[in-house]
């Protein structure tokens, strides 16, 4: 059987804009800002730095690189690239990780980009004018309730978006990212001037918008060396880069043998620092702060999950420049929002598809719709429970947990299986800059022995969730029947949502069984 998947990148400018827009997503905007407020400003910031130069930067040369050295022998997913990486058939298994995470995190991640429609939609409409900061931010839940049909209808037309480009293949993907990506950072940046140049006096305007910077930069020496905040700036490394997703290494499997990964790798991921540091740090907590000041600020996020607070709040801090700024503002800023997820969402599509390609002959428009309605039946629940704490399970496991998880995986492989020599290698052929020897030890060293204190320093929280603790806490202490109703549904639906996942990746483990028991049979080997 020949591969269809015989796809290249056009250019190297449609390759890097698509691997930005791969890593720059709803997570440098949304999760973020948030992220960075609830472990404490000032002690998330060196975490989250350190953690990107020791773990992000390093994953960011063994993807491409694993990518690229996969893409030889024809594979363009994480299960056969890792097979091709070492004699032991048990690490094509372990890729599977490289598949499930891309589908458990698309499957409410596109749910979460369809908002940003849903947004720009009433923005335009005039839905939030003249509305109270409780109208707004009732808004949201309302929205995420379902309250009506319309944020399914979005999500339709957002899977149905996604789903119709990725059939294009890789051509579709750069001519989004050629678009996207540009205005992005253009919106980003006037958003982020305006933010930070809020004067108390004017508009309503309370605080400065730099007060919201000081508040992140001050560094706060009694939480730095907690592992609660190591463990959050690790995960958030890993999301915002899309490191430990299997994703990067797909779009590096198209490249030539002989192109280059160095200059490539350190090209997307210092647009995808400078997208997180300037641009999510620069909109959300400036403006916010501008309005609500430090204190209420710290009370809404305390209030609020990971995502919600650029829905909760911007749209009302947005009229108060104005109906016409308010209109233009909030365009700028749920379309920034709605480029930076599709561009990550896609990239997401593309291990999938690729697989089915590489496997089973598949066509691509066939594999990209195959890939959306999956997507489609694992999402639901998110949708239709989201207020039971569906969506953020999700989140845990498959964008958080098996992150760390896959991304250990890789750095054992590379480093210590195929051998950092060869590794070297790989990560310095056809180099258009001189990547820092130290690189070579970090990787071999350093990179591993984070990423495992990351690994077992997590479960014991990861085990309190698995038994409910927290939940079964709230429990013994509601007195009102319908709330405790509400925290026993909430668990039912998590731990049904747990064995959904754990299913979805035993489903693709087997199909990985299945793919190998065809090579067998066709006598394709895997290098
Ligand atoms: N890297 C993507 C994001 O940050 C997944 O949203």
């Amino acid at each position: 059987m020949s591969s269809s998947n015989t796809e290249g990148w056009s250019s190297r400018v449609g390759l890097i804009l698509a691997m930005v827009g791969n890593s720059v997503g709803l997570g440098s905007f949304l999760r973020f800002p948030v992220q960075a407020i609830q472990n404490g400003g000032g002690s998330f910031i060196i975490p989250y730095l350190v953690c990107f130069l020791l773990m992000g930067i390093p994953l960011l040369y063994v993807e491409w690189a694993m990518g690229r050295f996969g893409g030889k022998y024809g594979h363009h997913s994480a299960p056969f690239i890792l097979d091709s990486m070492s004699k032991y058939g048990f690490w094509k298994y372990l890729g599977a990780f490289g598949i499930f995470t891309n589908l458990a995190v698309a499957a409410y991640y596109c749910y979460l980009e369809s908002w940003t429609l849903g947004y720009i939609w009433h923005s335009v409409a005039g839905t939030f004018n003249g509305q109270t900061r409780d109208e707004v931010a009732n808004f949201f839940t309302n929205y995420t309730s379902l309250s009506d049909n319309q944020p399914i209808i979005f999500w339709i037309i957002c899977l149905v978006l996604n789903t119709w480009i990725l059939s294009r293949g890789l051509k579709g993907i750069e001519q989004v990212a050629k678009i996207s990506i540009p205005l992005l950072f253009l919106f980003g940046i006037i958003l982020a001037i305006r933010g930070l140049t809020l004067q108390p006096g004017s508009s309503n305007v309370l605080y400065a918008g730099t007060d919201g910077l000081n508040h992140l930069w001050s560094l706060n020496f009694s939480t730095i060396w907690s592992p609660k905040v190591w463990l959050a700036a690790a995960a958030q490394v890993f999301f915002t880069l899309s490191v430990g997703i299997g994703s990067i290494q797909c779009y590096s499997a198209y490249l030539r043998s002989n192109d280059d990964v160095a200059l490539n790798a350190m090209s997307a991921g210092s647009l995808s620092l400078f997208a997180a540091i300037c641009l999510g740090t620069g909109i959300v907590i400036p403006i916010s702060v501008g309005y609500f000041g430090v204190e209420g600020m710290l009370d809404l996020v305390a209030k609020g999950d990971s995502w919600g607070l650029g829905f909760r709040t911007l749209p009302f801090l947005f009229q108060q420049w104005g109906p016409s700024l308010a209109i233009a503002a909030s365009v700028m800023w749920f379309g920034l929002l709605f480029f930076a997820g599709i561009t990550s969402s896609l990239a997401m599509g593309t291990p999938c598809m690729a697989f089915m390609q590489d496997e089973f002959g598949w066509k691509r428009p066939h594999a990209a719709w195959a890939f959306g309605a999956t997507v489609a039946v694992l999402g639901l629940p998110t949708v239709l429970y989201f207020n039971y704490g569906v969506f953020d399970e999700y989140d845990h496991w498959a964008g958080t947990v098996s992150l760390v998880i896959f991304a250990f995986v890789e750095i054992i492989l590379f480093a210590w299986i195929f051998g950092m020599k060869k590794g070297w290698a790989e990560i310095t052929r056809g180099a258009d800059i001189k990547v820092p020897i130290i690189f070579r030890y970090i990787i071999q060293y350093v990179t591993p022995v984070i990423l495992g204190w990351v690994l077992f320093s997590s479960m014991p929280a990861n085990w309190d969730k698995i038994m409910n603790t927290g939940l079964h806490a709230q429990i013994a202490e509601a007195t009102d029947p319908a709330v405790i109703d509400h925290l026993k549904k909430t668990i039912l639906y998590q731990n049904t949502a747990r064995i959904g996942l754990l299913a979805i990746w035993v489903g693709v483990a087997s199909v990985v069984y299945v793919a190998y028991r065809k090579r067998m049979r066709e006598g394709r080997f895997t290098h």
